[in-house]
């Protein structure tokens, strides 16, 4: 499923670009050459298609499965009642972790019928685009504005109701100003926003290209604050309550699939939209050894991460004649769930983890091209 990497080394591609490319050294640090970079409405699929895989399967596995098979609900009180946070909090908690981390890029849920006043349109802008995905839910509504003199690109992608659990509990709701929702219907939107600062460059035709790098950054800090809330909100909480247990064997134990299954999973449901998108875990201490390294540039990057945990280690590739960007961002454990299973399970070669510890990796893929 990984495309298998030929162990050509950033260092190559950079001497390469600075022989064929003639520009001097310095403008080649400053902006990167534009097969580095890819389309703002590339960048923001990839983040999208990450949100979305995310909250698919929140909705499908957790919230509807266990809801029908242990009886365990998703309801606004979640911490009081110990049950499982609304598809919509899940949500709104990743995207508060993911916040929180500054990186410029920020995403929300909203709707033109909102239970929570808070989620409904703010700008002229945003009802617009609600009004305009419900008449063509195939693309995003995407926008480019200023404000403060900053230039940002925003786009909004249609929430679709992906579970029979979306729409009886919107329909019933005391608040909801609609209910006639169906299964499938278009229920609200998912907004993403980054910025065009210097490090974006504009094309002649008016796009927007935006560096590699920075757009891993921003998927990579999706995929890390769902992991963190999913871990500590689900995973942590309800086995410390001795609600549900995570377990390898989710489907027949009626449990909460492991983090990694959840990571795995969303992978899988993003190949299929074969967008380019791919990520997967590696570990030097893997409970399942298919989890190790699997050539050349994984076992560096694993390497470089556990040295230096704070920036990915990169590399750009190119296989079949396209260009593919990769990372690999250190995995660490957010939540005490991931140390105290990792710890006790009979197939880790590691058993003294501790909270924050870089656990394995997280490598990503993608093309330029
Ligand atoms: C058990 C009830 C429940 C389920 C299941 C549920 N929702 Fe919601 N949803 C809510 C509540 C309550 C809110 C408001 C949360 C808040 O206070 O921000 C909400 C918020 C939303 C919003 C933001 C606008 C608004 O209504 O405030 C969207 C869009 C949305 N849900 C879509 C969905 C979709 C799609 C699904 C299935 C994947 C889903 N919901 C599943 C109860 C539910
Ligand atoms: C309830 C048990 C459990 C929890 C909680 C858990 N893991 Fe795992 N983890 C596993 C198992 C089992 C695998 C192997 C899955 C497979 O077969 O691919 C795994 C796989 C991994 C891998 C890939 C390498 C390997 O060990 O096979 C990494 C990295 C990892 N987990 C890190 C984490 C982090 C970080 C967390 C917390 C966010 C976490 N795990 C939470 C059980 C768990």
């Amino acid at each position: 499923m990984f495309k298998p990497l030929s162990p050509i080394s950033t260092l190559t591609i950079f001497i390469l670009v600075l022989v064929i490319v003639p520009f001097p050294v310095s403008r080649a640090e400053e902006t990167p050459p534009q097969t580095f970079s890819i389309p703002a409405k590339t960048a923001a699929d990839y983040i999208h298609s990450v949100i979305e895989a995310n909250r698919t399967i929140y909705s499908e596995v957790i919230v509807e499965r266990l809801g029908v098979t242990i009886d365990l609900p998703a309801t606004e009180n979640w911490e009081k009642e110990n049950t499982l946070p609304l598809p919509a909090q899940f949500l709104l908690l990743s995207s508060q972790t993911s916040n929180a981390k500054k990186i410029g890029m920020t995403y929300r849920l909203m709707s033109l019928w909102p239970i929570n006043p808070k989620n409904g349109p703010k700008t002229r802008f945003e009802e617009k685009g609600l009004q305009e995905i419900l008449k063509n839910p195939e693309a995003p509504y995407t926008h480019i504005f200023s404000t403060n003199g900053k230039k940002f690109y925003k786009a909004i992608y249609p929430d679709h109701a992906v579970t029979k659990a979306c729409v009886t509990c919107h329909n019933n709701h005391p608040k909801s100003p609609k209910r006639d929702f169906k299964l499938n219907d278009v229920m609200g939107g998912i907004s993403i926003m980054f910025p065009l600062d210097k490090r974006s460059k504009k094309t002649e035709s008016g796009d927007y290209l935006i560096p590699a790098e920075v757009v891993a950054d921003y998927i990579h800090t999706v995929l890390e604050a769902d992991r963190k809330v999913y871990a500590e909100y689900v995973v942590n909480r309800l086995q410390q309550k001795n609600i549900v247990y995570a377990s390898e064997y989710w489907w027949e134990d009626n449990a909460l699939l492991l983090p990694a299954q959840f990571l795995l999973n969303a992978s899988e449901l993003i190949l299929n939209k074969q967008i380019g998108l791919d990520f997967k875990l590696i570990s030097p201490w893997p409970i399942n050894s298919h989890n190790s390294a699997a050539n050349e540039f994984e076992r560096i990057g694993l390497e470089t991460v556990l040295r230096q945990p704070t920036r990915p280690y990169i590399d750009y590739v190119k296989i079949g004649g396209t260009m593919y960007f990769h990372a690999v961002y250190p995995d660490f454990a957010v939540s005490y769930s991931c140390v105290s299973c990792h710890n006790n399970h009979p197939n880790s070669p590691k058993r003294d983890f501790k909270l924050n510890d870089v656990m394995g990796a997280v490598v990503m893929s993608f093309p330029l091209e």
